[in-house]
């Protein structure tokens, strides 16, 4: 019995290069949780390799390189990313499960792009799967990949993680196709949500759109019952608590202190995403400078932006208004030898990320919505020697477990301002018990437990439908 992973995205990204192509760590929740997971089970992985690429020679090399990682790379045409990622995933479904209505664009082609996509994955599943496996479907851009498996393979284990919100039915009924998406998703056995909100939001959708006889965490079909529940996910907790005292990252931290002098130095992480609420972040610094003239020189706010999606227009403005609010904020506020928000629009590799987190004394996790948000969760675990004040906006999944953060409204930008000074005054005692109460629960809900949780739970609900039906 194998474990077949199958998502949009591998754990790592092919990128070109003048000559050849290179791998890279993949960013976003989904590639680097599950990428980070060990486990003794057989694991393979089916995915978009996040290159466009034409040539059958370059797919044949990219895909000898992958294979080696027990990788399968599924290749899309410019079409299926424009119309299927870009398009139905991430201007349709991400925009409605994040709660920003306005910026849903309904378009025939992107569904049409979505379907043909699903079909892709499952075609290339396909000769990968044998009765007895386990079949691990990640993510909204494969809502219906979970029925086209069932279709083919009826006896097969298969599960799905929903890795963002699921809206509430009012929201979600706006859906065009939210009848074929849901029942796209009930070809799984156990379909998974990070918070027990979102499941509940799930199954009065099924109940609603589907009329389809159903309690709390079940809904029964004529075939099968499909079983659905609340996994949060966590992080490879030693991996990030241990990495402080890598040599490699002593040296990378150790440089930072000394360029950045003693400083405090407010940390955010995170794609550029709208679901982010980075402008409502830059606004509460700037309240905050403007209210608290005695921390000018003292304080700083570093803004790691990752590059994410920027074909889509929602994405590319989002940036353009970053640009020019860091650069307000900077021109207005700048002396000689302080730059009140230091900003990275790019991607860091593992060790220069964690000695981020390793000197910063505050992290600040203000998304508008998140369906976990990791982020949150690696800058607690790396904290060693001294504490560190973690702001974290109700709406994110991860607020439901780490309760002893500061926790603030991402809308209310008074809020955000008195957090930063909460924080900034809080004595290093409180600062201490709440880390370790937060320390706590994050290195025994880890990544490897979530998985093994959600596989665990899978076998027995999958092992009872193939006996009961
Ligand atoms: N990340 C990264 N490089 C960076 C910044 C972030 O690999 O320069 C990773 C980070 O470690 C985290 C992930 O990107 O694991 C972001 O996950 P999160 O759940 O916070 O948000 P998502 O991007 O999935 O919405
Ligand atoms: C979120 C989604 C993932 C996605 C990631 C990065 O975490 O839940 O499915 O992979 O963002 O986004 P991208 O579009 O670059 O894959």
């Amino acid at each position: 019995m194998k474990i077949l992973i199958i998502a949009n995205r591998l754990p790592v990204k092919i990128e070109r290069t003048e000559d050849s192509f290179v791998v890279k760590r993949s960013e976003g929740g989904l590639a680097t949780g599950l990428g980070s997971l060990e486990t003794d089970a057989e694991m393979h992985w089916v995915g978009w390799p996040g290159v466009h690429v034409d040539d059958e020679n370059e797919k044949q090399e990219i895909t000898e390189k992958l294979n080696e990682l027990n990788y399968h790379p599924v290749f899309l045409s410019g079409e299926q990313i424009e119309n299927y990622y870009e398009g139905y995933s991430n201007s349709t479904i991400w925009p409605l499960c994040h709660y920003f209505f306005a910026y849903i664009q309904y378009k025939a082609e992107y569904w049409e792009a979505y379907r043909q996509v699903n079909t892709l994955f499952c075609e290339e599943a396909l000769p990968f799967i044998e009765d007895d496996d386990i079949v691990w479907i990640q993510d909204y851009q494969l809502m219906l990949l979970p029925k086209k498996i069932r279709d083919k393979k009826p006896k097969v284990n298969i599960g799905y993680f929903h890795h963002i919100p699921f809206p509430s039915y009012e929201l979600f009924r706006v859906l065009p196709e939210r009848e074929q998406v849901l029942e796209g998703l009930l070809g799984a056995d156990l379909i998974g949500f990070h918070t027990h909100d979102y499941m509940r939001h799930f199954i009065s959708a099924i109940y609603r759109v589907l009329d389809l006889n159903c309690n709390l965490d079940e809904i029964s079909l004529k075939d099968r019952i499909v079983h659905v529940d609340a996994f949060p996910m966590g992080i490879n907790y030693e991996q990030y608590h241990r990495a402080p005292s890598l040599p490699e990252v002593k040296k990378i931290s150790k440089r930072l202190i000394e360029e950045l002098g003693n400083q405090t130095i407010v940390l955010s992480v995170d794609r550029l995403d709208y679901s982010k609420g980075i402008l409502h972040r830059l606004n509460g610094f700037a309240n905050f400078l403007e209210n608290h003239p005695e921390y000018h020189k003292k304080v700083s706010l570093a803004m790691i932006v990752v590059p994410s999606r920027d074909a889509v227009d929602r994405y590319a403005d989002l940036k353009t208004r970053i640009d020019q609010y860091i650069g307000k904020i900077n021109g207005m506020y700048s002396t000689l030898g302080w730059t009140p928000v230091y900003y990275f629009y790019q991607s860091f590799p593992f060790n220069e990320l964690v000695a981020l987190y390793d000197i910063a004394d505050i992290a600040m996790v203000t998304p508008l919505r998140d369906g976990m948000n990791l982020v949150a969760k690696e800058y607690l675990a790396t904290k060693r020697g001294k504490p560190g004040v973690l702001i974290l906006s109700e709406m994110t999944g991860a607020a439901i477990e780490l309760t002893d953060a500061i926790i603030i409204n991402p809308n209310d930008t008074q809020e955000i301002e008195a957090a930063i000074l909460q924080a900034l005054t809080m004595p290093k005692k409180e600062q201490r018990i709440r880390l370790n109460n937060m320390q706590k629960r994050i290195s025994t809900q880890t990544v490897k437990k979530w998985a093994n949780d959600f596989v665990k739970e899978l076998l027995y609900i999958s092992k009872q439908n193939n006996e009961i039906f």
